[in-house]
Order: structure tokens, then C-alpha cells, then sequence
């Protein structure tokens, strides 16, 4: 059994019909076709499925897909405006930040989170926040300075902007 659901996806209106015991990263994925989140360990330990449910990270892999009914997701597809990447995508790639890439969608979302609430973090603070994120490649030094960089960029355009 399940229902039609009505969400905006990265700024989209989406309708769809759902099971009821279906979840999100399996409905995004295949029904859907967005294939930033991603499928790690499907237990809530690695964060490879994050998405932002209103403004907010979620384990897509625990998030039924009811439950985004009336909502906004964002993945990482959403962040790029037309061909420009978003500031802490640009950063991933400046820092060498990525290896496999498996586990970066979920990362650049995370930290999306993270310099909205914090924008100047240090690299306690950084490492704090990601640790519900695992990466298996990078030993995590340049997922930090690739943070602290988007900070110091944002921080820059604000500057600029005042
Ligand atoms: S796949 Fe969702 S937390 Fe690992
Ligand atoms: S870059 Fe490979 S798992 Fe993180």
C-alpha cells in the first residue's frame, strides 16, 4: 500500500506514488533518477545517503519516503547553479578533497549545514560535526581543509558584498 507524495526536489516539484514502507534513497535513486545519494552501509553509520530535508541533514537510507510528503529536499545535484559549482563543491576539487567520490555528496551537504551555523569553523569543530560521515579514502585532512576553505571564501564574497 502506499500514496502519491508531493515534495520539491533541489527546487523542483516532484509528485510521485510511493509504498508506504519505501524509502527515500531507494525512491530518489531509482524511481527518480538522482544518484548523488548514495548506498554505504544502509544502517545509519556512514552518511553516503545524506540529503537536506528541509535545510536539514538526513539519512536518506533511514528516511521513509512518505515522510518527505510537502517538503524540500536538496541533494548535491541541487547545489550548482547552471554550469557553476557551489562554493564548497569548488573547494572539494581545489583541495583534493576527493578520491573514490563515493562519499563526498554526503560530505559537501554536511558541511553546507555546518558553515550555515557556524561560518568560521576550526578544525576541531570541523571534525566534530562530519564525524557521522565516513570516508574510506582520504584520511579526512583535506575534506577539513576543503571546508575551511569554503569558509574563507564565503567569508570573502560576504566581505566583498557588504
Ligand atoms: S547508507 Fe545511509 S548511513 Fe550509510
Ligand atoms: S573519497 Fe572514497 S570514500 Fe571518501
Amino acid at each position: 500500500m502506499g500514496k502519491v507524495i508531493r515534495f520539491r526536489l533541489n527546487g523542483r516539484p516532484v509528485s510521485i506514488y510511493v509504498e508506504n514502507n519505501e524509502l527515500l534513497l531507494n525512491v530518489l535513486r531509482e524511481k527518480l533518477g538522482v544518484m548523488s545519494p548514495k548506498y554505504g552501509c544502509g544502517i545509519g553509520e556512514c552518511g553516503a545517503c545524506t540529503v537536506l530535508l528541509d535545510g536539514e541533514p538526513v539519512l536518506s537510507c533511514l528516511t521513509l519516503a512518505v515522510e518527505v510528503d510537502g517538503k524540500d529536499v536538496v541533494t548535491a545535484e541541487g547545489l550548482a547553479r547552471d554550469s557553476d559549482l557551489d562554493v564548497v563543491q569548488r573547494a572539494f576539487i581545489e583541495e583534493g578533497a576527493i578520491q573514490c567520490g563515493y562519499c563526498i555528496p554526503g560530505f559537501i551537504l554536511v558541511a553546507k549545514k555546518l558553515l550555515e551555523e557556524n561560518p568560521e569553523p576550526d578544525e576541531d569543530f570541523i571534525r566534530e560535526y562530519i564525524r557521522g560521515n565516513l570516508c574510506r579514502c582520504t584520511g579526512y585532512v583535506n575534506i577539513v581543509r576543503a571546508i575551511k576553505r569554503a569558509a574563507e571564501e564565503l567569508k570573502f564574497h560576504v566581505g566583498k558584498n557588504k
